[in-house]
């Protein structure tokens, strides 16, 4: 098949600057997406189809005067790959904080209630999706391979086939595709225009078979084509679709945590939490991660076993995210409120039956975290995959601690071996809790090792490959048919 050049676009860029006392700060980004694939970005030299040269394009995350631009712009490029999409602020409220988060983002996460309809965001969002279009193809040459991210850019793939008809174009979808019940609930015209903006890709990815079967649905019924094993013909051109659940750098993980630096910071972690049970809940501020019916069925696992009190912990790090929206900061307020509520009522002087911390864990930190917890409480209400289920899997090197994962994220459909939750009761968390603090250890071995299998062997770069592989196996059997 060759090496390629491989441009990536997403949203966001895998840094994100920030303006802190009128100096730009380059930080990390936050979210599956980059974490996950920034892995993969990284390793480029060592995989099997695409060039090291490779350009990830995408927003940084701040709107850049005009005048600083340029420094950013070569900064960016020199230090991380990144070809910079400078959106000004009125944009982006409408775009990103507007079309891609509060219509778009609680619709497919089954939000019905959340969700926005309003002209005027809709139209940003096509406006935004032509800005991009053109940012790549200022810098994309024939002989590229595109690989488009996510639900921001859905118009793009259809946008770029019509400016480089040649060019193999992929599309991966990181967020759960819903239902056509709820899909249909966005306006025909803006229905269709998705579809046909999808469809403009070679390759179209999904987490899951039901996301795939649910798109495909939704093709059929809002566009009238009909799919065959995956496939669809759209004019003159055949669109696959399939499923790629995405994996992590279980390298990465299992690694880290075997670092004496590591293993020293974990075993200071239980020192300072009396060396009682942990319990780790890890997310991003988001009302999909059903992080209050978690903190309620903590509560309700500590009334129903007095004998526990004392005995556990629940470590809750809440990471910042799209502060801009309004349910998001209301979303803090319960959040802070729940977790004082119910120290208040359980805590004594010895013991803080809740942890908690609203920030950002780097790398080390956060596995030093999750090698020391005996139990992860991972309930979401919906969520596309859930990397950090698998994460917590990775980083238990000892093969020691329990699993809790919702049936509604993406993940389950792999970690076979959690503890499964519906994440919509809060009795059934506040039993999953017991039966993971008391689970022998031979029975939380024989679990882990179990996943661990399938996450080294399905790790993030595998995931890429696969995709990739696919891609331009595609257009070749395209070309030979022509
Ligand atoms: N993460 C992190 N530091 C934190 C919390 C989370 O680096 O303090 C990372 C975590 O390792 C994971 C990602 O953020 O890779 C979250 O991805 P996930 O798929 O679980 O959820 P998303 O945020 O994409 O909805
Ligand atoms: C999820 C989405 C990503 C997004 C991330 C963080 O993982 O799938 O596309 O980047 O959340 O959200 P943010 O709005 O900060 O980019």
């Amino acid at each position: 098949l060759g090496m390629k050049r491989l441009l990536v676009v997403s949203n966001r860029l895998p840094v994100t600057i920030d303006k802190k006392q009128g100096e730009y700060i380059f930080k990390e980004s936050v979210g599956g997406l980059v974490s996950g694939f920034s892995a993969y970005f990284n390793s480029l030299q060592n995989t099997a189809f695409t060039e090291k040269d490779s350009v990830w394009i995408g927003w940084p995350g701040l709107s850049v005067e005009m005048s600083d631009q340029p420094a950013i712009r070569e900064r960016l490029s020199k230090e991380f790959g990144a070809f910079p999409v400078f959106l000004d602020e009125a944009t982006m409220d409408k775009f990103y904080l507007g079309f891609c988060n509060k219509t778009i983002w609680p619709l497919f996460h089954y939000f019905f209630s959340l969700t926005k309809f309003e002209d005027d965001l809709w139209e940003q969002y096509v406006a935004v999706n032509k800005v991009f279009c053109d940012a790549v193809c200022q810098i994309a040459r024939p002989d590229d391979v595109i690989w488009i991210h996510d639900y921001h850019l859905m118009l793009l793939p259809e946008m770029l086939r019509q400016r480089m008809p040649d060019v193999p174009i992929g599309f991966f979808l990181h967020i759960p595709f819903p239902d056509y019940e709820i899909f249909r609930l966005l306006p025909r015209r803006w229905g269709a225009a998705i579809m046909e903006g999808l469809l403009g890709a070679d390759l179209i990815g999904f987490h899951t078979i039901d996301y795939t079967q649910h798109f495909l649905n939704s093709v059929a019924r809002i566009l009238g084509l009909a799919h065959a094993l995956g496939r669809v013909r759209i004019g003159e051109r055949t669109v696959r679709v399939d499923t790629f659940p995405m994996g992590i750098d279980f390298a990465k993980y299992h690694e880290t945590a075997k670092q004496p630096r590591v293993i020293r910071e974990s075993e200071r972690l239980r020192r300072m939490l009396g060396d009682r049970k942990i319990i780790l809940s890890v997310d991003r501020l988001d009302y999909t991660k059903g992080i209050a019916n978690r903190l309620e069925a903590f509560a309700l696992f500590l009334e129903q076993n007095p004998h526990w009190q004392e005995k556990v912990t629940l470590a809750l790090v809440v990471v910042p995210s799209r502060v801009g929206v309004d349910q998001y900061q209301s979303m803090k307020r319960n959040i802070d409120e729940t977790v004082g509520r119910i120290n208040g009522r359980f805590g004594t002087l010895r013991w803080v039956p809740i942890v908690y911390q609203y920030r950002y864990l780097p790398l080390s930190p956060l596995v030093a975290l999750y090698s020391a917890s005996d139990v992860a409480l991972i309930t979401p209400l919906r969520d596309g995959m859930n990397l950090v289920a698998k994460e917590y899997v990775a980083a238990k090197a000892d093969n020691q601690g329990v699993l809790i994962l919702s049936e509604m994220a993406g993940a389950a459909k792999e970690l076979d071996q959690a503890i499964m939750v519906n994440p919509n009761s809060i009795e059934e968390i506040a039993g999953s809790i017991k039966e993971a603090l008391e689970m022998p250890e031979h029975e939380q071995q024989r679990r882990n090792q179990g996943m661990q299998v399938l996450l080294a062997k399905y790790d993030v770069i595998r995931w890429a490959d696969l995709f990739i592989k696919q891609l331009l196996g595609m257009r070749e059997s395209e070309r030979k048919a022509a």
